[in-house]
């Protein structure tokens, strides 16, 4: 049964009655939109708007329809009302009769959408920071056990300079940092509470805003009735967030699609998380990474679907915005599963220590140190890079890498290269040299490791206020 029908003359089309159902979407927002009704009930009771008895009665009914719909919410979408506010007041109204026609005074859909949607956003918020925590150990788990395996860093996926795995592990745990401290802003901007705006303009009933809000968990409550029926913001803001987050999760991925595969070979997925191929025998897929990488594209998608949605919309409430829940739980569905997605790829890694180490010592990776190694000799470095081009070219000619050119060789380039060059050239040392704040010699990761645990165990103890 619809919510209005006094002003209408015909029945609704039913085409059109389908067109406008939101219940197969929101019918997640069951608990949320019950805990709403329960303390809105209580806000009417202090403006003397029902009894004592009346709200007592009322609370007892939702409470048993949250019972009743924890067990069983698809119970809900074999009915035929409109959306999530409609089924729970009309079951109020056919389970207490007229009392429960009460419970709409001086409320709007508008103003009630808005209030479940913030509370779900705040819950699904803590879940999705959790799930990076996790994974976020997983990095670090790693990293420790790779905190001195050497390997090839790359720069436009040419072998650069050498690196330790546990530095690229804590790469990531970096992003994932940022990425939670995004949504602990997202939270902190959604924390203010809507109901009580009513339709648009407020309400004439004297609630009293500040302990329904209290009551709500809110920190206070919304300041502008317009915007307070109008804004999405927070679920932008989250849309957006995910968006970054899952930029993070596909260059995570990318990098070790790259490094399990046959041309680098550095890792090697677990059978349990890797596919086969209907026709080739011998394939061994990263599916799951790939998925990750292209599950990215559609979370930017949702972006663009909810800016467009919300570009040049007049206030305040436009039936448009209802749009924005099946973004916003396709959003934290496809984010959380690909947080967790990584989790299990990162704490399943088998990594090829030696075939790391191989690539690292490839393709001329201590050129640097070689121009380093000038410079420690007084030449400027804009010269001594040059001359290492040169002897890089020499090297290619020959076949040769640096640490097995003579030393003959090398004078003929600058005299003042000595026999001390060839320590400058290995890769143990070099790695040991790239000590400064955040660099990748063993130490420095091991620092890094020490901290994250640190940072970890704080995360795990914030309280979203
Ligand atoms: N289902 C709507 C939404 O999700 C809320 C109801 C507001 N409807 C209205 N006609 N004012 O946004």
């Amino acid at each position: 049964m619809s919510l209005w029908g006094g002003r209408f003359k015909k029945n609704i089309n039913q085409d059109f009655e389908k067109f406008n159902k939101s219940l197969h979407i929101d019918y997640i927002l069951i608990k949320e939109d019950i805990i709403t009704s329960i303390a809105w009930s209580k806000s009417l009771l202090q403006a003397k708007i029902i009894s004592h008895q009346e709200q007592i009665k009322i609370e007892a009914e939702l409470n048993k329809l949250l019972i009743i719909t924890n067990k069983n919410p698809k119970k809900i979408l074999c009915s035929k009302e409109e959306d999530i506010h409609s089924w729970v007041e009309n079951r109020l109204v056919e389970n207490i009769g007229p009392v429960g026609k009460k419970i709409h005074t001086g409320r709007s859909r508008n103003d009630q959408i808005t209030t479940d949607l913030k509370i779900w956003c705040k819950k699904n918020i803590k879940k999705i920071y959790c799930s990076i925590i996790q994974f976020q150990e997983k990095l670090v788990k790693i990293a420790e056990k790779n905190s001195n395996t050497i390997m090839s860093g790359y720069t436009h996926l040419q072998r650069a300079q050498p690196i330790i795995f546990g530095h690229w592990c804590l790469a990531y745990y970096e992003m994932m940092q940022r990425d939670k401290s995004r949504l602990q802003d997202s939270f902190s901007r959604l924390n203010t509470c809507p109901l009580g705006s009513g339709a648009l303009a407020g309400n004439s009933w004297n609630i009293d805003r500040m302990t329904l809000s209290k009551n709500l968990n809110f920190l206070q409550p919304t300041k502008n009735s317009l915007d307070s029926v109008s804004d999405r913001d927070y679920v932008i803001d989250i849309v957006s967030a995910a968006s970054i987050s899952m930029l993070h999760l596909s260059r995570f991925a990318e990098d070790l699609i790259f490094f399990s595969s046959g041309e680098s070979k550095f890792i090697e997925l677990d059978d349990e998380i890797s596919s086969g191929s209907s026709l080739m025998p011998q394939k061994k897929n990263p599916d799951i990474l790939e998925i990750i990488r292209s599950k990215c594209g559609k979370i930017y998608g949702l972006l663009i679907n909810i800016l467009v949605i919300f570009k040049g919309l007049p206030l305040s409430y436009n039936k448009d915005m209802q749009e924005d829940k099946e973004i916003l739980f396709n959003t934290i569905h496809t984010w959380n599963s690909c947080i967790k997605m990584s989790s299990l790829t990162i704490k399943k890694i088998k990594i090829n220590k030696k075939k790391c180490l191989l690539a690292s010592k490839s393709d001329y990776s201590n050129a640097t140190e070689l121009a380093n190694y000038l410079v420690t000799k007084g030449i400027p470095f804009r010269e001594s890079h040059n001359i290492t081009g040169n002897i890089v070219l020499y090297a290619i000619k020959n076949r040769s890498s640096l640490e097995n050119l003579k030393i003959s060789d090398f004078k003929k380039y600058h005299s003042l290269i000595e026999n001390d060059v060839y320590d400058f050239l290995k890769i143990e040392k070099i790695i040991e040299k790239y000590n400064s704040y955040g660099g990748t010699s063993i130490n420095q990761v091991k620092k890094s490791i020490k901290q994250a645990k640190k940072e970890i165990l704080k995360s795990k103890k914030l309280k979203f206020t």
